[in-house]
């Protein structure tokens, strides 16, 4: 051992006697989730590839749809874009409604270069394609696709923040009806999501039954968009619709509908993969939910991507990097309790 291996092994032990104190937990503290196996697995062996959206995902997670339409978000697609392609991982656009009508934010989007071959999706809102529908130019939708280079669209489903905001439009159609009509007439790969507020088991199981290339949860649980549209409106009469706030399905929840879901419905089911989101804060609850589901999944954050995305790329590499080495060690030495196989 040399002088300064000698001193950090004297500071480890230095610190572990400072340390003793702070560092006691509560038998009440345990993850009750997992069954914790240290003697039956290692880091080295584990691979987290997955085949999903037709393509080889080498890290299941999802950058869930967030900007554009603002000049920081150039900087956080490009970002977001790069760890994508760098850790064989998948990305949705935020709403890019305004390209319908206007191109002079289209660099905010356009990530193809950064993002290679990875999976690449634009998102518009349920609205708007109730708006393309009724005005006869869905062909606006393979417009977009093709514009962005993207593989496919993600129509977002977001009743109650459209009820919460100022500017917000009302439905006139049942999102079901109009997701059939763009399905009739769009050859390109579909995800539906909703914004933060999941959905309940009827709704989960009329998508099942559509040929979606994916279904995102983007469950209760994070970023509640409802309430963020009510903070950004100051009309106190507005205020009384604070408790829909609170009204939605977690991703816990939304796992056990879909599990139903399969058994229910047999051969009916047409949509095969899931992207499990909203309020997923740790490669923990990643590794849990897409474990505990019994189709084919990946999971997808947005505000824990967006914290370290608004920076230089290399903060954004590094929360990436460690990420994946948590959700490795998790596969190695975590089995959680009520497995799918069990
Ligand atoms: C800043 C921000 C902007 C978002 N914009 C969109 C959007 O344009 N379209 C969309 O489908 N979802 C949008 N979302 C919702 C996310 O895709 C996701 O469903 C939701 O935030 C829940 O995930 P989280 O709990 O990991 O944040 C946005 C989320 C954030 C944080």
């Amino acid at each position: 051992m040399d002088l300064e291996e000698k001193y950090i092994a004297s500071k480890r032990k230095m610190d572990h006697l400072e340390l003793t104190s702070k560092s006691q937990v509560l038998p009440s503290m345990t993850d009750s989730r997992f069954m914790y196996e240290p003697l039956l697995g290692n880091v080295e062996s584990i691979d987290l590839k997955i085949q999903f959206l037709d393509t080889i995902f080498y890290n299941p997670i999802w950058v869930s749809s967030m900007t554009g339409g603002t000049e920081s978000a150039k900087k956080i697609n490009r970002n977001l874009a790069k760890a994508c392609m760098q850790f064989g991982m998948g990305m949705g656009l935020g709403s890019c409604r305004q390209l319908l009508t206007d191109d002079s934010r289209l660099e905010d989007f356009t990530v193809r270069k950064d993002i290679g071959d990875r999976p690449l999706y634009t998102n518009i809102g349920i609205a708007q394609l109730e708006q393309l529908i009724e005005n006869d130019s869905i062909n606006k939708i393979s417009e977009l696709i093709k514009k962005l280079e993207a593989d496919g669209i993600i129509i977002h489903i977001n009743p109650l923040q459209e009820f919460a905001q100022i500017e917000g439009d009302l439905l006139k159609h049942n999102p079901i009806v109009t997701i059939k009509r763009l399905l009739d007439s769009l050859d390109n790969k579909i995800i539906i999501k909703e914004v933060g507020q999941g959905m309940g088991y009827e709704s989960l199981k009329e998508l099942l039954k559509l040929p979606l290339a994916a279904i995102e949860f983007a469950a209760f649980g994070g970023t509640n968009f409802a309430k963020l549209e009510l903070l950004r409106n100051n009309n106190k009469i507005e205020k009384q619709f604070e408790p829909i706030v609170n009204l939605g399905h977690t991703a816990s929840e939304m796992v056990d509908f879909t599990n139903k879901i399969v058994y229910d419905i047999g051969d009916r089911l047409k949509c095969k993969e899931i992207i499990i989101s909203g309020g997923i804060k740790s490669f923990l609850d990643g590794y849990y939910y897409t474990e505990k589901i019994k189709l084919p999944s990946i999971y997808g954050m947005a505000s824990e991507f967006l914290k370290y995305s608004m920076g230089d790329y290399g903060i954004l590499e590094e929360f990436v990097s460690k990420h994946i080495e948590g959700l490795k060690m998790a596969k190695a030495f975590l089995r959680i309790k009520n497995h799918k196989s069990a």
